[in-house]
């Protein structure tokens, strides 16, 4: 079983039934980690790179230990010792990368697009692990897989998002992906951080926290992205804390079964208390665990395994 596609650029042009196929196999590939050995041979002999140009911790460490979960070698490439800052271009790296023959290349980027501009430029497949303020798909796929698990379903399910929807990656694939699953989808924070027309992607629109958690089934908060920000868009953390924050006074506005998602790195204090990250309906690291066999997933529906697989 293969996705028919090169690469993993976005959520916003992949189908329905491809986002079916890939919770249904990332479904499958969980049991993997849970087993005393932890491998499969499924990639036995496949090279994966991954390139990341921006810090990381959950994405970049979670494609490394799904490409050994499936017997692929996995290199990391870290652009402060690699020749980039001796001037070389993203493309000529990336060049000299697949003249190496990987069998796929993981992007991380500060820069909308690059990852569909390697895609364009190379033959083995390109997955973006986050491009800017555009699009970090297998975020989106993780959450998507970890609200399907514990709700049962896709459809119908009501998603809050909450926080920096203007610099937010993970924000914009999440509404290109929980609405094309049927979910529906309300973003919410200060007007400075809420892009105009963002409706037009399908999602409703309030600066009413408590609006807009107070019907939600599952309420997804978001970190501010300071590293995206040339002006300021709030006066203090304290004040941002109190209007858009989630802490357990806030909580018991919302339905009293809701789930709790962020995508990581937490900011304790700021957009999520420790109570209600660390609290019984937070999912955070449920995430993070779903994260590992969505990344095998795709790697399996890229690279296209062996039969003798999981
Ligand atoms: N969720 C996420 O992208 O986290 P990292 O920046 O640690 O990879």
């Amino acid at each position: 079983m293969r996705l028919k596609r090169k690469d993993l650029l976005t959520i916003e042009d992949l189908a329905r039934d491809e986002i079916e196929l890939i919770l249904s196999t990332a479904e499958s590939f969980k049991e993997v980690s849970e087993r005393e050995i932890k491998k499969v041979p499924t990639l036995r002999g496949r090279t994966i790179v991954n390139l990341f140009y921006e810090p990381s911790t959950r994405t970049r460490t979670s494609f490394e230990i799904a490409a050994k979960r499936m017997s692929a070698d996995a290199v990391n490439i870290s652009v402060s010792t690699s020749s980039v800052v001796k001037g070389e271009t993203i493309r000529d790296t990336a060049k000299n990368l697949e003249a190496m023959r990987p069998d796929c290349i993981v992007v991380r980027h500060a820069a909308a697009g690059v990852p569909l501009m390697l895609a364009r430029n190379l033959n083995c497949p390109v997955i973006n692990a986050g491009d800017g303020a555009h699009e970090h798909p297998s975020q989106a796929l993780l959450d998507m897989l970890t609200v399907k698990t514990a709700l049962g379903r896709l459809e119908g399910a009501r998603l809050a998002v909450v926080g920096d929807i203007m610099h937010s990656r993970v924000a914009r694939s999440n509404i290109y992906g929980f609405t094309r699953m049927g979910a529906e989808v309300t973003v919410a924070g200060p007007p400075t951080m809420i892009p105009p027309g963002i409706e037009r992607m399908g999602c409703r629109v309030t600066h009413d926290v408590d609006a807009a958690i107070k019907d939600a089934d599952v309420i997804m908060m978001l970190r501010i992205q300071l590293e995206r920000q040339k002006d300021a868009f709030f006066p203090t953390a304290r004040e941002y804390s109190g209007l858009y924050g989630l802490d357990e006074a806030r909580l018991k506005r919302a339905k009293k079964d809701v789930l709790i998602l962020h995508p990581g790195p937490i900011n304790r204090g700021v957009e999520i208390s420790s109570g209600v990250a660390d609290g019984p309906y937070s999912l955070i690291l449920n995430q993070v665990t779903n994260g590992v066999a969505v990344r095998m997933a795709l790697f399996y529906l890229l690279l296209g395994g062996a039969k003798e697989a999981a």
